[in-house]
């Protein structure tokens, strides 16, 4: 029996039934009995603390996180890597059409809240309907990684297109004025985006831009219990100053329009407005 399984399993057992299920399946004094029963362990401190309710699709009757993509995607290559997720280009084997999956590396029971910060990017993203805005499908998970699954966008990044052709400035605008529209319709919904880059832009063959990438994504209002006045999160280039300097309490709509500033700067110009060696080079 594989570890995830084993966990999974007597997860929803009493404890007796558990110890008696584990005797059965993994020897004691085993190095998988040791991880099953650790893990066990971080999941009861979880729900003693009332942290797997905020994780609301983790369910002790059923399976950890929804549907099991493997059932209705078939993955393919990889496009993309980030600092948490892979991004793969996908099938769904119901509506056949293709998609793209993006999968978190760690296995769902590691990091908590790395579960939930995925989460809320597939929460926030989907609650956003606009044709400037990637959609995101369905959230689940794949051997035993989250995942979501989003439309595809067939074509390339914007920061991609702009190492190939330094576009004109018609475009530019014509470009600018669609993101400014999801982005606003996106605040209107109550969705601050936070990264905006054109690396999380992506161009359709049409040149149709579309803005992906909530992994730092929040509700307007909205205060993190698990972000702290201080926390730097975002990409220093393209960081307003509340943002870079941590001030997250004043963190708004005007975060975001400073994200499409330098957008618009880094087309017209070929760079973004700020440059340096380190994080802490750029933010000074
Ligand atoms: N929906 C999509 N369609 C096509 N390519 C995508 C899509 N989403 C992501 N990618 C590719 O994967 C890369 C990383 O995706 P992103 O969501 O920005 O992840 P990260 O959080 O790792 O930055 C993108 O720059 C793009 O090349
Ligand atoms: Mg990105």
């Amino acid at each position: 029996m594989k570890l995830l399984d084993a966990v999974a399993e007597s997860v929803r057992m009493t404890p007796d039934r558990r110890r008696s299920f584990l005797d059965t399946t993994c020897a004691e004094e085993t190095p998988m009995r040791r991880q099953v029963e650790e893990l066990l362990a971080r999941y009861e401190r979880l729900k003693n603390t009332g942290q797997l309710d905020r994780l609301a699709c983790i369910h002790e009757e059923e399976r950890f996180l929804g549907v099991d993509f493997s059932e209705y995607y078939e993955l393919g290559a990889e496009i993309g890597r980030g600092a948490a997720g892979i991004v793969y280009r996908a099938r769904d084997l119901m509506l056949n059409r293709e998609v793209v999956v993006k999968k978190l590396r760690k296995p769902r029971f590691s990091f908590p809240e790395e579960i939930e910060r995925f989460l809320k990017e597939a929460r926030t993203a989907s609650a956003l309907n606009h044709p400037n805005i990637v959609h995101v499908y369905a959230f689940g998970e794949h051997q035993g990684s989250p995942c979501l699954a989003m439309e595809f966008v067939d074509g390339q990044s914007l920061a991609e297109r702009l190492r190939l052709v330094a576009p004109s400035p018609e475009n530019v605008a014509r470009t600018i004025l669609k993101l400014a529209r999801a982005v606003d319709y996106a605040h209107d919904i109550g969705v601050l985006h936070l990264d905006l880059k054109p690396n999380n832009v992506l161009l359709t063959k049409e040149n149709e831009p579309k803005i992906g990438d909530f992994g730092v994504a929040t509700w307007i209002g909205f205060r993190d219990s698990t972000a702290s006045e201080g926390d730097i999160i975002g990409t220093p280039s393209y960081m307003a100053p509340e943002q870079a300097e941590g001030r997250t309490t004043d963190i708004d709509r005007a975060t975001d329009v400073y994200g499409l500033g330098a957008i618009l700067y880094e087309t017209l110009t070929g760079r973004p407005p700020f440059r340096g060696e380190s994080p802490q080079a750029i933010l000074k």
